[in-house]
């Protein structure tokens, strides 16, 4: 980076992720859609983001919520049309807010042309080719190609059929089986992809996310995954040599996309790239290579001082390593919200815990505690920040969504083992009053829960204490004191329970302990999650000091 004045926006901006289902419904049909974006951007603004990256938005037949895409230039019908994207954008940019898509590259939906076309050619077609389609092991090839699992539950191979019902060849899915995996040794797919890029790009898209970044290479042989290496559901490799996540080749598939964005200039990816430790996870953001890779390792960790302090430090050097600064998040629409991970206990597996876990585990009012105290850490942080819809509401996981009514195909996939994602998808909060809480004017499509009344925007506004205010307060200070600070420095040491660091004008310290501790002498508190007493930092409670 030379000079200040060239530094991209991106590199610590603060964007703020929409569940466009969940957002704001325009039209009354339950689903929220482009229309409930753009009368809610004055949402934004008073909170005081800098982009908006919005989920999949394709047209989709929704068997995983919009990441099974039928056609990746075209809105699905539901969500709006390209019109509605275009205004979108406009108004978007006309407030200073920049828009960030999402690309689904690792797979299309069994509706695309592709697949369809695939499907009804015989074996050997080229066509075929865009596709991962083995023949089956065994004399009969009934056996799966190999061992892999889906990411959901279940084998990642599906047998295809002939029309009069003869099994025939096997085609990878590491999601669901509606969601077919490409090959991306194909050029066929690049150049497919490179185009699409180029669309989005073209009509002024700011950013791009990559869906499963690091899934899009396959070891050319597709081996059998040692017994202890297989997939868990929704689980993340520690593997440095996988054969279908996390390949160097990826790589290379991402260094031709940089040339795109270094051609527009001022375009940027983030990718979705689960590593299995921070140095891996460098590797995207070297470079030529990526803009940004979200820091898994840190919605992992579990709030306990040493445990984030790793995962924090750990990222900053080997990102720092790279030449770049980290790309922060504390929750998205894949994992339980954050308020109530961080109301269980530490070595909780909280994925696991939403089905028939224990309840009386959930301390809700320590996990608001600690959410508010973790706002304050991550925004004091350098690097850029990813803030989920409705966790500057303070919103917990919806935890007793009816099974019935279910749409994650994680529940069923898992084998009903696992509740999925559901939970973190409920529908915004907007005014404390209405059936849907200004969320729209019909049914939404996931209920939400009557108290969410007292957590709406419109309930929040003015309201001093509440997580709203701490939101928008504190991004208005983080933008004055640390806009184009890029310094980090730890104060505490590795084991302490207070986590205490310092940026060239704010020390952050957050109390994870049991007990309260003093403040250094001296400095003007500027920021608290929470009280004070008596002068001392509570428990589970982060100041900011000048
Ligand atoms: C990513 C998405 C997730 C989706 C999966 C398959 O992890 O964030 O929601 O289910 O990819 O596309």
């Amino acid at each position: 980076m030379s000079g200040r004045e060239q530094t991209p926006w991106w590199r610590q901006g603060v964007v703020y992720q929409i569940y466009i289902r969940s957002f704001a419904d325009s039209d009354g049909d339950g689903t929220g859609d482009i229309g409930g974006i753009r009368s809610r951007l004055d949402h934004l603004v008073a909170l005081g983001v800098d982009a908006i990256w919005v989920n999949p938005w394709y047209e989709s037949p929704l068997a995983d919520g919009g990441y099974d895409v039928t056609d990746y230039r075209a809105i699905d019908e539901r969500f709006g049309t390209l019109d509605d994207v275009d205004h979108l954008i406009a108004e978007a940019h006309d407030r200073g807010i920049r828009v960030v898509g999402d690309i689904v590259p690792n797979h299309t939906s069994d509706q695309h042309r592709w697949f369809r076309e695939a499907v009804a050619a015989e074996p050997g077609d080229p066509v075929r080719d865009r596709y991962l389609i083995r023949p089956g092991r065994g004399p009969h090839g009934d056996q799966p190609p190999n061992n892999w699992l889906s990411v959901f539950g279940g084998p990642a191979w599906t047998r295809l059929h002939r029309p009069d019902g003869t099994p025939e060849d096997w085609y990878l899915h590491l999601f669901t089986p509606e969601q077919p995996d490409l090959d991306w040794d194909n050029p066929e797919v690049r150049a497919e992809f490179l185009a699409i890029l180029r669309f989005w790009f073209d009509r002024g898209i700011d950013g791009i996310r990559i869906d499963v970044a690091h899934g899009l290479a396959k070891h050319s042989g597709l081996p059998d995954l040692a017994e202890t290496e297989v997939q868990q559901i929704l689980g993340h490799t520690k593997l440095d040599d996988h054969p279908h996540w996390d390949r160097d080749e990826v790589l290379d598939i991402f260094r031709e996309w940089r040339q795109l964005t270094d051609a527009y200039g001022d375009r940027f990816f983030v990718a979705e790239a689960w590593a299995p430790s921070p140095e891996r996870l460098a590797r995207y953001v070297a470079g030529d290579v990526l803009h940004q890779a979200f820091a898994f390792d840190v919605v992992e960790a579990p709030w306990r001082a040493p445990d984030l302090r790793q995962a924090i430090g750990s990222t900053i050097d080997a990102l720092g390593r790279a030449g770049t600064l980290p790309t922060w998040t504390l929750s998205n629409h894949d994992v339980v919200r954050h308020t109530t991970r961080y109301g269980l206990p530490p070595d909780t597996d909280w994925r696991r815990w939403l089905l028939g876990g224990d309840r009386s585990l959930l301390d809700a009012e320590a996990g608001v505690r600690r959410a508010r105290a973790a706002a304050l850490l991550m925004l004091a942080l350098p690097g850029s920040v990813y803030l989920y819809q409705g966790e500057e509401l303070g919103l917990p996981e919806v935890i007793d969504l009816p099974l019935e009514i279910l749409d994650d195909p994680v529940y069923e996939r898992s084998g009903r083992t696992m509740k999925g994602r559901d939970g973190c998808r409920v529908p915004i909060p907007w005014k404390s009053t209405g059936s849907s809480l200004g969320f729209g004017s019909g049914a939404p499509w996931l209920p939400q829960p009557a108290e969410w009344a007292a957590l709406s925007v419109e309930a929040q506004t003015g309201d001093l204490d509440s997580v709203l205010e701490l939101y928008r307060s504190t991004l208005a200070l983080r933008r004055e004191l640390m806009a184009d600070d890029e310094s980090f420095e730890w104060r505490s040491e590795p084991d302490a329970t207070v986590l205490d660091f310092e940026r060239r004008r704010v020390r952050c310290l957050v109390n994870m302990g049991p007990a309260s501790c003093a403040l250094p002498p001296g400095g003007a508190v500027v920021a608290a999650s929470g009280p004070l007493v008596d002068g001392e930092l509570p428990p589970d409670t982060a100041v900011w000091i000048t």
